[in-house]
């Protein structure tokens, strides 16, 4: 039986609150176990329902007081994200974190045999997605003063790959728009930083290779990281003082020491 864990500010009916999209599996779901451990109440977003709810069952039997509302919904689907944006303006206003997570990668084939779907899907998601699914909740940080925007970059977002040419392209994009909402937000008191982490044990590689063997080799012999150690460095980011913003934070595991430099132990 999992412990009930009493979180920081559990009594506190005030507590800050983070929606995290992408929040049905790997960093988004670690992100969002450590943020409720660390006193938030979360809004989830991902397009699996089914998974959504039993991640705020166990998020509100594990921790006293955090409240978990879900909404399913495809960020690159533009109509689906402006009717939340439509229906959920309070919500909206109160957000003090947004973790912009939610992200894939398809393929591996190089420029010369890219699919076009492949290269679409990841252009809808990593980077319009983003930009639609944040602009009202950017906007309305800047208005009160106060927020804090973490991004999903990656180390693909600061050296491409062969094989890798769209996915990298939509990661130097998000590093892009963080650079550039840090700068165009400026004076309004809100954070923004641009995680950026190598090899991570998610759903990630399955769903960009269609194989779960596949994605297992990708990890094989060696140690990646897990959802848990992004989860902790973007609460260390939320967690520093309000003055302090860590702007970009690569994470490789040790056994990784640049993209394609990774130590196996045959
Ligand atoms: N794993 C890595 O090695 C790695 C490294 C660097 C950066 N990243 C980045 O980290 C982020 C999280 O990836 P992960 O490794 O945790 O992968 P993951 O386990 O596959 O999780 C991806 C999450 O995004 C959601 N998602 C995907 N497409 C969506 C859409 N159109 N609308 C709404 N939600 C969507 C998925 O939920 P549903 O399927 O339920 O919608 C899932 O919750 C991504 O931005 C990824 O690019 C990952």
């Amino acid at each position: 039986m999992s412990k009930k864990i009493n979180s920081k500010k559990s009594k506190n009916s005030n507590k800050p609150l983070a929606l995290i999209t992408g929040a049905s599996s790997g960093i988004g779901l670690a992100t969002a176990r450590r943020l409720a451990r660390d006193g938030y109440s979360l809004v989830l977003v991902a397009r699996r329902l089914d998974v959504l709810k039993q991640v705020k069952a166990s998020l509100e039997k594990d921790f006293v007081g955090c409240q978990v509302q879900i909404f399913k919904i495809d960020v690159a689907d533009r109509k689906a994200v402006l009717a939340w944006q439509k229906e959920n303006q309070k919500l909206i206003s109160k957000i003090d974190a947004l973790v912009n997570n939610a992200g894939m990668a398809k393929g591996t084939d190089k420029i010369q045999d890219l699919k076009w779907d492949d290269a679409e899907v990841m252009i809808d998601v990593n980077v319009k997605g983003l930009l639609s699914f944040s602009l009202p909740i950017v906007k309305a940080m800047a208005e009160k003063g106060s927020g804090h925007v973490v991004n999903l970059g990656s180390v693909a977002g600061r050296w491409a790959y062969a094989g890798g040419a769209v996915y990298c392209a939509t990661k130097f994009a998000v590093r892009a728009l963080s650079e550039a909402m840090r700068q165009d937000l400026l004076g309004r008191n809100v954070r923004v930083t641009n995680i950026e982490p190598g090899m991570v044990n998610t759903e990630f590689s399955t769903v960009r290779l269609g194989n779960k063997d596949l994605a297992d080799k990708v990890y094989q012999n060696m140690t990646p990281l897990s959802g848990d150690d992004i989860a902790e460095s973007i609460s260390w980011c939320l967690n520093q003082p309000k003055h302090v913003n860590v702007q970009e934070m690569v994470i490789y595991p040790t056994d990784q020491a640049h993209l394609g430099m990774v130590h196996r132990r045959n």
